[in-house]
């Protein structure tokens, strides 16, 4: 049965990555509860159709931080996304481009800042992870602004990876993992040839720039496992809020008080993210979450949100829930892993033209259009 476009593109990157990679990317914390939420709880919303009131012209065009969007949808950082497809940051960068939305390189990518920013004709979003090392965190900031990348996410629901049983289970993580790595890579040649990972040049461009050389994804998983800082608080992102000059955005938000103190620090945006249901499973789905923060912060800064978007449709939930425009996680990478930059610019297709159906029978003719009115209230 076809459910979706990204429905259909999970089943094509289930069927050609090796089962390790396929399930890093699909999995969630524990049970994944709040991973199975994210969707049903959004396709659960309701909304209010209506008719007969001319909606032959519709915009679908949204402005974010001094920036047009060609429609309401970012694409969201995603680590290793260069292991899905080749050079795969570069692939998914230049589909975005070319939709005239922005992508968001994660600090753990494949590519560097420095390979993808060129490659495209507008500025990518760039996301730092908050890492005890704040020397690799200065000179990844640097070097992004060097690339002209403006809008700067800082995700801030990481001080402590979640429990992914799904990856123990499939090799990812646990003893011995590399191995079994390399092993499955083995068994996939079409899939290693692609990412280059037996042989051709496979390091982690942005921590390989600050560590001045390759880095495989062993090194990279011990390095990342004696980063993670708990510690951290509000005053320890001062110093980069006063760094960094473009909009700062913090990603993992999911309650009002949190919203409230990213506006009293001074962001200039949030994302409404339980980070795809990877951190802690049980937390509300993000589609719960949004309408408390947004009744408690909307206006005082860009509201984003993320978490279980898997249609046109879907946006068109989370805007009316709340939401000034949305990231999209693991859509677009099925859509990257199955057909590389192809995939993902017909998915940003299919995206559009669902949202376009949406709004044409609930009689939105802007984005501005879609608000909380539109929701059938239980
Ligand atoms: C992520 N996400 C993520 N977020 C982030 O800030 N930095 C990162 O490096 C990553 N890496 C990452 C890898 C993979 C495989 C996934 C699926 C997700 C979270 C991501 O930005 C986003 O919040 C979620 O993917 C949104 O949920 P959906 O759309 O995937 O349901």
């Amino acid at each position: 049965m076809i459910i979706s476009a990204s429905t259909d593109y999970r089943e094509a990157a289930r069927r050609k990555l090796p089962a390790f990679l396929f399930h890093y990317i699909d999995g969630g914390a524990y049970a994944e509860h709040t991973l199975k939420r994210n969707v049903s709880d959004l396709s659960d919303i309701a909304l209010r159709q209506r008719v007969l009131r001319d909606m032959s012209a519709l915009d679908l065009t949204t402005r974010l931080f001094d920036e047009t969007l060609s429609m309401p949808v970012v694409l969201a950082p995603v680590g290793l996304t260069g292991m899905y497809a080749r050079r795969g940051e570069v692939q998914a960068a230049r589909a975005a481009a070319k939709k005239g939305i922005p992508f968001t390189m994660s600090t753990v990518s494949v590519c560097p800042i420095e390979e993808v920013a060129p490659k495209i004709d507008r500025p990518m979003w760039f996301q730092l992870y908050v890492l005890k090392d704040r020397g690799f965190m200065k000179n990844a900031l640097e070097r992004a602004q060097a690339a002209g990348v403006k809008t700067l996410v800082f995700t801030v629901d990481m001080p402590t990876p979640g429990a992914r049983y799904r990856d123990a289970h499939s090799g990812m993580s646990g003893p011995n993992a590399e191995i079994r790595r390399m092993v499955q890579a083995v068994l996939h040649p079409s899939w290693a040839y692609d990412v280059g990972l037996m042989g051709t040049p496979h390091d982690l461009g942005n921590i390989s720039a600050y560590m001045g050389k390759p880095t495989g994804l062993a090194d990279y998983i011990g390095w990342l496992a004696n980063n993670f800082d708990q510690s951290i608080s509000w005053k320890d992102l001062e110093w980069i809020r006063d760094f960094w000059k473009g909009p700062m955005i913090i990603k993992g938000i999911l309650d009002p008080e949190d919203a409230r103190d990213a506006v009293k620090f001074g962001a200039d945006g949030i994302v409404v993210s339980n980070h795809g249901g990877r951190q802690l499973d049980g937390v509300l789905s993000s589609a719960r979450a949004l309408p408390a923060i947004a009744d408690a912060v909307k206006g005082d800064l860009t509201i984003l949100a993320d978490s279980g978007i898997r249609t046109g449709l879907d946006v068109v939930r989370m805007i009316a829930l709340g939401a000034d425009s949305v990231l999209l996680g693991r859509a677009f990478i099925y859509a990257l892993a199955a057909k590389g930059e192809a995939g993902v610019s017909n998915l940003l297709d299919l995206f559009e033209k669902e949202m376009r159906v949406a709004m044409v029978l609930t009689g939105a003719k802007t984005i501005a259009d879609i608000t909380p009115e539109m929701l059938v209230r239980a």
